[in-house]
């Protein structure tokens, strides 16, 4: 089966493209390496032993797109590509919505005239907005705070308009949680440019030396320690989430939360970060982030149930494990 994996250069994508080419899928990736280089292809090839047939196209440009469809044979698309800085997305609303909405609407163009049916979207836990009860089931009402949540939330109408329309699609939306984590080689990782937003790439910094103090957003929220609760989920979970969404026998139009369903505060990672690996993690109480909720956990029942969907790396496992892929590509 061959599998066209969108922004599979990226984080997340790399890693799934790594257990599709371990489960006997054939994989074409598109990527404009807007946010991803071109070594990870190398790396896949280390991991694997095994070469993906590499397209550096933008989605956005319908002719690039449609040479590819009209090449390759494709039996099924995971679509990562996408922006998903959230402060950026404020400062910059519509070459997010140009990009992350052009290039869905491209691909699934592209998908209903070369009657490629199954498609796996990456959206987020940030379409739930503030959740009323914990933990968060899909049926749970949508809304964003932000235009990075709002193309996520939009794609979705899309999608799901589309599937009304035309039956023959086969749709899996994915919502993740906090993926961190890096694979276990150390080959491949998050490398965010620049001083990161997210929780666990700042802790790394930190701890490297790079950064020097973790600010910790708010230690009075409504939590056991006061400091803001997430659902982080190692990365090789969340990735073979993908193999299994494409495996599923079930037709239609499906929603799963990806997450391990457990909450883990902003003090308690940091101290798991400093026990694990050993490394002091400089810190400082600072004030709340704008737009941020207390806390956010999934409930994966649905996932389990229906798509075999389990969790076998811990807290330990992440926090190690990004570490150790931060150290190994800067030779600390
Ligand atoms: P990433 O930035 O590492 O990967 C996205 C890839 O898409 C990059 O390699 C980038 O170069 C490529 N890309 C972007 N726009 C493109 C375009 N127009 N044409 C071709 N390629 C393009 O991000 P990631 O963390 O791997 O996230 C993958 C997907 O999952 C994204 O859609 C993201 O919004 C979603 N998501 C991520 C998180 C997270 O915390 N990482 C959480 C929820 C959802
Ligand atoms: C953020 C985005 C969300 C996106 C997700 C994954 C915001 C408001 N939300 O979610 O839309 O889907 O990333 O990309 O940006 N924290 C600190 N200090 C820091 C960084 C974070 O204390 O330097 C805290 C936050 O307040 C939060 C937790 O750590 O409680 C996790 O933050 P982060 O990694 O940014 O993820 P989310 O806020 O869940």
């Amino acid at each position: 089966m061959k599998v066209l994996v969108t922004g599979g250069c990226g984080y997340i994508g790399s890693h799934t493209v790594v257990d599709l080419l371990n489960d006997g899928y054939e994989v074409i990736i598109v990527d404009n390496l807007s946010n991803s280089k071109i070594e990870v292809l190398d790396k896949i090839k280390k991991i694997t032993g095994k070469s993906v047939t590499f397209y550096q196209y933008d989605l956005c440009d319908k002719e690039k797109l449609e040479s590819v469809f009209a090449k390759e044979k494709i039996d099924a698309v995971i679509h990562f590509a996408g922006l998903k800085a959230v402060g950026e997305s404020v400062q910059k609303p519509l070459m997010y919505y140009e990009n992350n909405l052009f290039s869905t609407i491209n691909l699934l163009e592209m998908m209903q005239k070369y009657k490629v049916y199954k498609i796996v979207f990456s959206s987020s836990a940030t379409v739930y907005g503030s959740p009323k009860s914990l933990p968060i089931k899909e049926d749970f009402p949508l809304s964003t705070t932000n235009p990075y949540g709002t193309t996520k939330l939009m794609i979705e109408n899309i999608l799901t308009d589309l599937y009304k329309a035309d039956n023959s699609f086969d749709i899996t939306i994915l919502r993740y949680f906090n993926p961190i984590g890096a694979h276990k080689s150390g080959l491949l990782g998050e490398d965010p440019n620049g001083i990161p937003n997210n929780l666990m790439p700042y802790i790394v910094k930190v701890a490297t030396g790079d950064l020097p103090i973790l600010s910790i957003f708010g230690d009075d929220y409504d939590t056991e320690d006061g400091t803001g609760v997430r659902d982080y989920i190692h990365v090789c979970d969340l990735s073979y989430g993908h193999v299994l969404a494409l495996k599923n026998p079930q037709n239609g139009l499906k929603i799963y939360n990806l997450g391990t369903g457990k909450g883990t505060s902003v003090l308690e990672l940091v101290t798991m970060f400093e026990k694990v690996n050993n490394v002091k993690v400089n810190r400082q109480i600072a004030k709340r982030r704008e737009g941020d909720i207390a806390s956010c956990y999934a409930s994966n029942e649905k996932a389990h149930k229906e798509l075999g969907f389990t969790c076998k790396y811990t807290l330990e496992d992440m926090c190690k494990d990004s570490y150790n892929y931060v150290k190994k590509n800067t030779n600390l």
